[in-house]
Order: C-alpha cells, then structure tokens, then sequence
C-alpha cells in the first residue's frame, strides 16, 4: 500500500501524514517548491516527495505512478480573488481526476477533502444531510461543490468524498485569532446570525480520511465527517476560557454591522495582495443561523465516529499554540 498526499503541508494535510505515518503506510507527498517543510519535517526521512504542482496533471501523473491510494487535501480557504477558488478547488481535483484515471486498474481508493461549505448552512435541529440538495453561500462553497461535482462525473477510479465542517486544532491559523480574543477576556455572541455548529478535532478528521481509504463500504460515497457534539460559539469560547483559568465578558457582535467591516478588510486586503480572513464570503458564512451537519452515514456505513470530546480538542490545541509562542 502506497499513498500519495497532496496538500500534506497545510493544516488538515500535516495531519493525514500523520496518521498515515503512524500506520507505518509507505507515503508520498506532492509538493511546490515554495511548499513550507515546517509540518512535515519529523516525517522526513520516512517520506518520498514529488515536487509538483495539483496545477499540472503531468505532475500528478508522475506522482501517481506506483501508488495504491490517493488523499486528495490540498486546496485554498481563502483566496485574494474569486476565480482563485475555481483554479485550485475545482481545476485543481479535475486534473488529479484526470491523472487518477491514467492509473485506472492500478489506484483502489481516491478521498476528496470537501467541506460542509459545498452542502448547505442548517441548525441543530435540522442538520444538513449528504442527500439533501446543495446549495452553498459562498465562492469557497461553490468552488468545493464543483470540485465534488467534477468527482461524481469524471473520476473513472473508485472515490470517497469527506465532508468536514470547521476544523480546528494544533497547528490551525484560522481559530487561533478566536483563542487569542479569549484569552483577551471577550467571548463574541453574533446577534441575528450563526448559533450553533458542528466542529471536527483535526486528529479526527484525519482519522476518518485514513479509514476510508480502504473501508469497501465507502467507495462511491459521500460523507459528512463531524464530532457528535453541536457547539455554539459562547460555548467553545466559555471553554477556551475554562481551560486558560481565564474569565470572559460577552462581545455582542450584530452581524449586519459586521458587513462593512468584512469589506473593508477585504478591499484592504486586496490592496495589499493578501488573502483576508474577514471578507463578504465569511459575512454570508456567519450571517447563516447554523453550520450543523449530521454524521451518522459514516458511523453507519464505515464504523468511524470523531470520537475526541470537545474538552480534549481544545487542550491539545491551547497546549499546541502555547508551545508556538502563539498564545
Ligand atoms: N481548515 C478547515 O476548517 C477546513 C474545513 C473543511 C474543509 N477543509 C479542506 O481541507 C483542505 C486543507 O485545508 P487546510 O485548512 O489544511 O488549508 P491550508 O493549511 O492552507 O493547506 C492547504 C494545502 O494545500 C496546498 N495547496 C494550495 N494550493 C495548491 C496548489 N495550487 N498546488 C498544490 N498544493 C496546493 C498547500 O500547499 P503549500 O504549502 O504549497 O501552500 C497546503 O499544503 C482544503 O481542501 C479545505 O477545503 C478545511
């Protein structure tokens, strides 16, 4: 069993090594030569790396050559423009589709890291279902639903789409900003907008990514990938501050005021050439009432529940980013 990575140096991709690598599974990873090493450097002298680009099918063609399984993580969360979504999330899988496919007969299994934002927002008591019809609310969305879409009507080798929501963890940058407001004694409350969630523990996800590379139940099939737990934001953030012995006051936070605000930085950050974490795609995000999804196919079907409680999450992850000097 041979596995090709891509996206191993990120956030969710790092993770995947890792549990790969625990398995002692022989791993290849494709990567650019601007890729940081910073996440993958303990896995080093274990790893064969394939420098290349989800951006060039020939690389991909070579980088699959040999292997029995392929983890298909990379893609971008937030982009400086909206075409930039499309060239990496969509034409990014259309071209490991197409690489996959010359090695028809040889790759058993192709997992798609997607995203609960290619389904649609739901609340608690009517989570999103993997049937449900799609209908997502931002370019990231839309980008990662036509990636699955180029899955469902291209890829001529067997497949397992993974639906995560929010991912958090050691190593995250974008709920790190949320930490840091906690430890600085504010815990937002969004009024007129997004109440309750579902998270996944990073570990977990990569997990449940290792599992369905061989599971025979989840060829063909699509996934939400969650922890049972429904998280509100006070919540998660009265957590933070439990663990940090800290005390937090509520930041009311109208989300209609928060729409200038997310353009402004997103104009600023256009001007400066950086991708921004506040923009109108993450406006539409928390203007939604809930991110809930409900993962019982998978439970069902392949046996896989993210099992890590939310308590343990966010210790791993506060002891993560103060080792980093992060927090
Ligand atoms: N984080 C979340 O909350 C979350 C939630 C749901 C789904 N996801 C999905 O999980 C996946 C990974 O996200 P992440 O949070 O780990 O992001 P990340 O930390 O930004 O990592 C992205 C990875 O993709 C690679 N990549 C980006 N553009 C590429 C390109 N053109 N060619 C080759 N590699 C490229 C990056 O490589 P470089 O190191 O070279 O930049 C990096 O390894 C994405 O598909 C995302 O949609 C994430």
């Amino acid at each position: 069993m041979k596995v090709l990575l891509t996206g191993a140096t990120g956030f969710v991709g790092s993770h995947i090594l890792d549990s790969l690598r625990a398995r002692q599974l022989d791993v290849r990873v494709l990567l650019r030569t601007s890729s940081s090493r910073r996440f993958i450097q303990p896995h080093l002298s274990h790893l064969e790396l394939c420098e290349g680009s989800i951006g060039d099918v020939a690389s991909l063609a070579k980088a699959m050559d040999g292997v029995t399984q392929v983890i298909h993580c990379a893609g971008v969360t937030r982009a400086k423009r909206d075409a930039e979504y499309y060239e990496v999330n969509q034409q990014g899988t259309r071209n490991v589709i197409e690489a996959a496919n010359r090695h028809r007969g040889k790759i058993s299994r192709l997992v798609l890291i997607s995203s609960l934002a290619a389904a649609h927002p739901a609340p608690a008591v009517t989570p999103a279902r993997e049937d449900d019809a799609a209908a997502p609310v931002s370019e990231y969305g839309r980008s990662k639903l036509a990636a699955e879409k180029e899955i469902l009507e291209h890829c001529r080798v067997p497949f397992t789409i993974l639906r995560p929501p929010a991912v958090y963890g050691p190593r995250d940058e974008e709920f790190l900003t949320l930490f840091q407001t906690v430890r600085r004694h504010l815990v937002p409350r969004f009024i007129g907008g997004i109440e309750a969630m579902s998270m996944i523990f990073v570990k977990d996800l990569a997990e449940g990514a290792v599992v369905c590379l061989s599971h025979p139940a989840a060829a063909g099939r699509t996934y939400f990938v969650a922890s049972p737990e429904i998280v509100t934001v006070p919540g998660f953030c009265q957590e933070i501050a439990r663990q940090l012995n800290s005390w937090a006051l509520p930041l009311w936070l109208p989300v209609p005021a928060l729409w200038p605000i997310c353009a402004l930085t997103e104009l600023a950050c256009r001007i400066m050439d950086k991708p921004s974490l506040l923009n109108r795609q993450k406006y539409g995000e928390l203007r939604a009432r809930g991110w809930v999804c409900d993962a019982t196919r998978l439970r069902e079907e392949v046996g896989f529940v993210a099992a890590t409680p939310l308590a343990d999450g966010i210790r791993q992850t506060i002891a993560w980013y103060r080792e980093n000097g992060r927090l």
